[in-house]
């Protein structure tokens, strides 16, 4: 499709001129004409009413709407489907964000590689030859399926081929440009026209859309964040590539809980489901180490165990480092604030490095407690049993709070064969838990008791 040639048309009156020029021959005006592109009506021959956003059935009422929604299609995949909040919605546009290599389109292609058995299918690289696709595929053990491959970047030529498919796979939306912006592909202006347009297909075809997106070193996407606003669903690949384990999150989910999480492998044959994850981010010490503990993170529904480590050192500097890894840096200030004034631990001249091991980002509260037990023991060098393991809010007015979930936790923790925790007093069990000790704390004023009974 050659590109649209631009309008004029005049700030003015309104009127439409094939070029510019310095007064609009309609009203007379000066300098009103500005460029525009001419609306899709005049392109692609399909007005409003055929586009469906607007014409006879503009106003549906509410029950009749709901009465046809939501018919998930299920990707194959449990993990997926599980941070999609149940499978793949029709007409839905998800953005699958990640670090470069952190398996986008192995996901994409493997999603898809199961689909099209069932369901027409279409997969878009504009990024990879179809030999580097059919590569991946042998790879993936997919080289007998029969999946739909286009190998364009033109967002139009995308847009043609996928109308009477279920699910399209587009890889990935920096590589895509339609002929309508002049711009480069990846730019602004590029990626919201496509990010657009694809969600127009969808919202009118029904058709559910993946687009691969790169994130840049600050973890947006590149691009610009405006995408987000127009894609129903957000997930990002979390991870440290180097590992063999990846993390799929929902960041925002018009269909489904945000906190959920997908847990893969990535292995020779591909990404694989990990269904039982609680304990993989767990490194076990053969002995016990200072400033080390484990912490039971609630992600979703999940319990998931990870090591937290700590390293306290004095330090050179006036203005002694905060670093933090896999945690909110800021909070770590503030829980050092509190440790001061509650527990009567000064760390005003030592550096504190914290770190959630396994590349795993936790924001929930829970970290609290364990960062503050992981700081004690590397201050006093003392480590902690391995077989510990904690989790709890801590306040302002060094209060522990509880945090949701805390049974599912324990159970978790004793399944894995923990013997003690050190949890707020509300998150205590009313029912003791077979084999596991649980120190409840009300206040972190009752930190160094409990510290000094653990070291014992
Ligand atoms: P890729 O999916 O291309 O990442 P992205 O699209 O996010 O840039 O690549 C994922 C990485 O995984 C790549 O470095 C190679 C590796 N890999 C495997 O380990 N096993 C496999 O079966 C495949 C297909 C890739
Ligand atoms: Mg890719």
């Amino acid at each position: 499709m050659a590109r649209d040639r631009s309008q004029y048309r005049c700030a003015e009156c309104g009127a439409i001129f094939a070029q510019w020029a310095g007064q609009c021959g309609a009203c007379e005006a000066w300098n009103s004409l500005q460029e525009h592109l001419p609306p899709p009506a005049v392109r692609g021959g399909a007005g409003p009413a055929a586009t469906g956003w607007s014409g006879e059935r503009a106003v549906v009422r509410l029950s009749e709407a709901q009465a046809d929604a939501q018919t998930r299609l299920p990707t194959g995949s449990s993990e997926l489907d599980r941070v999609l909040g149940g499978g793949l919605v029709p007409g839905s546009v998800v953005l699958l964000g990640g670090d470069p290599g952190i398996g986008k389109s192995t996901l994409l292609l493997q999603t898809l590689g199961r689909l099209a058995g069932t369901s027409p299918v279409l997969y878009a690289s504009g990024e990879e030859s179809a030999a580097q696709v059919a590569a991946r595929a042998r790879r993936l053990q997919l080289g007998e399926t029969d999946l739909p491959l286009l190998i364009d970047a033109r967002l139009e030529a995308i847009l043609d081929a996928a109308a009477d498919c279920r699910v399209l796979v587009v890889d990935s939306i920096q590589t895509l440009f339609s002929e309508a912006v002049a711009s480069a592909a990846g730019s602004v202006a590029q990626v919201r026209e496509c990010a657009a347009r694809l969600t127009r297909l969808a919202k009118t075809q029904g058709i559910s859309v993946l687009i691969a997106g790169h994130v840049t070193k600050e973890g947006a996407l590149a691009g610009p964040r405006v995408l987000e606003h127009i894609v129903d669903t957000v997930l990002y690949f979390e991870g440290d590539s180097a590992s063999q384990y990846r993390i799929v999150r929902a960041y925002k989910n018009r269909f489904g809980s945000v906190n959920e999480l997908g847990v893969f492998a990535m292995t020779e044959g591909g990404l694989k489901e990990v269904t039982n994850p609680s304990a993989i981010f767990l490194t076990r010490h053969a002995r016990p180490v200072a400033g080390s503990v484990t912490m039971a993170t609630l992600e979703g529904t999940r319990p998931l165990l990870l090591e937290v480590q700590a390293l306290v050192e004095s330090s050179p500097l006036g203005n002694p480092r905060r670093l933090t890894l896999g945690m909110d840096g800021s909070r770590l200030a503030m829980l050092l604030a509190v440790l001061h004034r509650h527990a009567g631990v000064a760390l005003f001249d030592q550096d504190v490095y914290v770190n959630l091991v396994g590349g795993l980002k936790v924001t929930e509260t829970a970290t609290d407690l364990p960062v503050l037990l992981a700081a004690l023991s590397s201050l006093r060098n003392r480590p902690l049993p391995v077989d510990l393991l904690s989790f709890g809010e801590v306040g302002l007015a060094g209060e522990v709070r509880p945090v949701r979930g805390g049974q599912e936790r324990l159970g978790e923790a004793a399944k894995l064969g923990f013997r003690t925790a050190v949890v707020g007093k509300l998150n205590a069990p009313r029912k003791p838990i077979p084999g596991l000790r649980v120190l409840a704390l009300e206040h972190l004023d009752g930190l160094g008791e409990v510290f000094a009974q653990l070291v014992e």
